[in-house]
């Protein structure tokens, strides 16, 4: 641990928790940050804790003695990872295994983010936690390896698959969608689906996760499911501009990494932990960006 992880100390509540987060500079470290009142957190950004070093996650769990560890670190470059395939296992597979190894010895819980990449987007259906992943590119197996040594190592994990993430901090497609919306016409792709999820709603659901000991994977993403067209369309629509979004196909706009073409998530479990609907995360980060 090079420098101090920064604590926020909430008054002690029922079934309040203290958790020590790692990956805090991120978007989903930023919404657990702001969401997370009901347990104390321990936000450790890379600089203050880099999972791929054992020792220093070890130095940092014997230092704060947290109830669980918040995996929210993540090497999400998707298609640098297809020129840098080290580079992913090391953030997306040793890191994991070193916060599993570590929390399963302190006998402690490990919530883990992962992602809809770990399939194929061949499905017509949305893909439920029981559905058998079969990734295309790096980054989507640099992550499953990351799930499968998190639950061979620590029986207490909850692993949280989730899919297209946006904040108002950090860089994502929506707010990269939101910056172009002065220009006339935009190009979007109408061939790739996921399930839009807003950092806070999916940091709220989160935070009761944590509560529950009922440990295993789940998905948690905005709910419904939206071309990237239609998810521009409506972003637009929500900010009130004129800009023309045109539909094209991914094929005219080719990238690196493999996506999966259809890549809604849908989940099995109690619909307590369920996210609200994507469209109403979009309209709650427009309000908060305005
Ligand atoms: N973003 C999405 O659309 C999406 C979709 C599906 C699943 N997910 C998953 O959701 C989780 C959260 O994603 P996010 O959108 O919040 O990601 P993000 O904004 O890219 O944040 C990831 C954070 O992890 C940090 N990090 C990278 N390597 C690290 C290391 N070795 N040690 C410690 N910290 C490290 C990064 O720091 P630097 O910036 O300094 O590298 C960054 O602050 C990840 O597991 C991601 O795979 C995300």
């Amino acid at each position: 641990m090079e420098r101090m992880c920064v604590q926020r100390v909430s008054k002690r509540k029922e079934n309040s928790l203290h958790i020590l987060l790692t990956g805090a500079g991120g978007q989903l470290g930023h919404a657990v940050q702001g969401i997370f009142s009901n347990h104390t957190v321990v936000a450790c950004d890379r600089r203050q804790l880099d999972i791929t070093h054992l020792d220093a996650v070890r130095a940092a769990a014997a230092s704060y003695a947290p109830d669980l560890v918040l995996n929210a670190a993540a090497y999400n470059a998707v298609d640098q990872a297809e020129q840098d395939p080290e580079a992913a296992y090391r953030g997306n597979a040793l890191g994991p295994r070193n916060l599993a190894l570590v929390t399963a010895a302190r006998g402690i819980p490990l919530l883990h983010l992962s992602t809809n990449y770990v399939f194929d987007g061949l499905s017509r259906r949305p893909y439920h936690e029981f559905d058998t992943p079969y990734p295309q590119s790096v980054y989507g197996h640099s992550k499953l390896a990351g799930e499968e040594a998190v639950r061979a190592l620590n029986p207490k994990h909850y692993i949280v698959r989730t899919c297209w993430v946006y904040h108002t901090h950090g860089k994502n497609f929506v707010q990269t969608m939101r910056a172009l919306s002065q220009q006339p016409e935009v190009r979007v792709v109408n061939d790739q689906f996921g399930s839009p999820t807003y950092a806070p709603h999916l940091a709220t659901a989160l935070a009761r996760l944590v509560t529950t000991e009922a440990f295993g994977t789940y998905h948690l993403a905005g709910r419904g499911g939206a071309s990237r067209f239609d998810l521009i369309q409506t972003l637009y629509a929500l900010l009130g501009v004129r800009s023309q979004v045109k539909p094209i196909l991914s094929t005219e706009m080719p990238r690196l990494a493999k996506c999966p073409p259809y890549a809604v998530l849908t989940t099995l479990q109690e619909p307590a932990i369920q996210l609200p609907p994507w469209q109403d995360g979009l309209a709650q980060f427009v309000q908060s960006a305005l």
